[in-house]
């Protein structure tokens, strides 16, 4: 395995860094104002035979709406799926751009919006389109596979997406049959699925901007505190945190496991949303966040991703109003992005 795309996170950094500095604050409401967004949006819903696709990450608040109103809460490859089969004529979709980017791809009859575009992903922004496609230019002989955490034009140049709960499944069967592999855009799922699956990798310079937070140190002191604690990390996470890993999975696996484990306590690192839904399937559990270096300034952008932060109920009860926040996906760019996407979901069918 080797990274040989010149690009690096640190680029993207500071990039990040401007867009946090410049983000508003999530306003907070009193009870009584919560509830009217709640009656509000619950109305608009019916209205417009729309329903709510969220992430694990977004506000808790978000995530119990989109239960109470028969949405969903999950990982990116499950709303992909809830939202291709459900029957409204509209999904909202509450995550991040690529999220309502890869729904619009699947269902490109249904309308969908989402509570802002601002709402992105520092490894969709570390993987510009043009720039991915000269790097697999370079390495013809390769099969390309992208993280769905990635635009609809850099998913349209590949072979394969793959979400992280079944990215080692697909690597795996890939390396079975003798391919060799292009990886972008996150180097640390990328490096741990090279690892786990002894393939040949060339990695994209890219890293998601929460799970690089966490540190070693801070684990091993909390472990310290709590010896018995199983730790559960997401592979986007660095090497050396993974490494201290009880149980390494997408979002979904790491609840499945905080319910499954018989450990009292779990230390988890990923970002603090995923507690809404570990806490509801895990009730008896106690769950402590993994700690991050990150202190002042860039506090926000530790385990609580900024762009998942900003799905909050304000813009969610304008969703309907604006004339901004449609996801367009070009159509011949959607049909060629939907090969990949296709092939992953195939797989996973089969893979059950
Ligand atoms: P999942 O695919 O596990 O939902 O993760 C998406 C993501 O953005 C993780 O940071
Ligand atoms: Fe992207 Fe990281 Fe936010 Fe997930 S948590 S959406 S990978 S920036």
């Amino acid at each position: 395995m080797s990274i040989v795309s010149d690009r690096h996170s640190s680029d993207v950094y500071e990039l990040v860094k401007d867009h946090i500095a410049n983000l508003s604050q999530t306003p907070k409401f009193t009870p009584e104002q919560q509830q009217a967004y709640k009656d509000k949006i619950k109305a608009l819903l019916v209205e417009h035979n729309a329903v709510l696709v969220a992430h694990y990450y977004t506000d808790p608040v978000v995530q119990a709406l989109a239960e109470e109103t028969g949405g969903c809460v999950s990982d990116s490859l499950e709303m992909a799926r809830f939202g291709r089969d459900h029957d409204a004529d509209t999904l909202i979709v509450a995550g991040v751009k690529f999220m309502g980017e890869t729904a619009k791809i699947l269902t490109p009859e249904k309308r969908v919006l989402m509570p802002t575009l601002e709402a992105t992903c520092s490894l969709d922004l570390g993987c510009p389109a043009d720039e991915f496609a000269e790097f697999c230019d370079q390495h013809p002989d390769r099969t390309v596979v992208v993280y769905a955490n990635t635009s609809a034009a850099v998913k349209a140049r590949a072979d394969w997406v793959v979400t992280s709960s079944i990215a080692l499944d697909v690597v795996d069967y890939l390396d079975s049959r003798g391919e060799k592999i292009i990886w972008a855009p996150d180097k640390h799922l990328g490096g741990y699925v090279a690892e786990q699956t002894g393939a040949d990798i060339i990695l994209w310079d890219s890293a998601c901007i929460v799970h690089e937070e966490f540190k070693a140190k801070g684990i091993e002191d909390l472990k310290a505190l709590y010896p018995d604690a199983a730790v559960l990390v997401h592979p986007e996470s660095p090497k050396s945190v993974v490494a201290l890993a009880d149980v390494v999975g997408s979002t979904s696996q790491l609840i499945n496991a905080a319910k499954t484990l018989p450990n009292k306590q779990c230390i988890v690192a990923t970002d603090q949303g995923i507690f809404y839904k570990m806490q509801q399937m895990a009730p008896d559990k106690e769950l402590y966040i993994a700690p991050t270096a990150g202190s002042g300034a860039t506090c926000r952008s530790c385990a609580n991703c900024p762009w998942m932060a900003m799905n909050e109920l304000e813009s969610l009860s304008k969703v309907f109003e604006r004339d901004d926040n449609e996801i367009f996906v070009d159509p011949e760019l959607g049909k060629q992005a939907m090969k990949p996407l296709q092939r992953m979901l195939d797989f996973a069918k089969v893979a059950g």
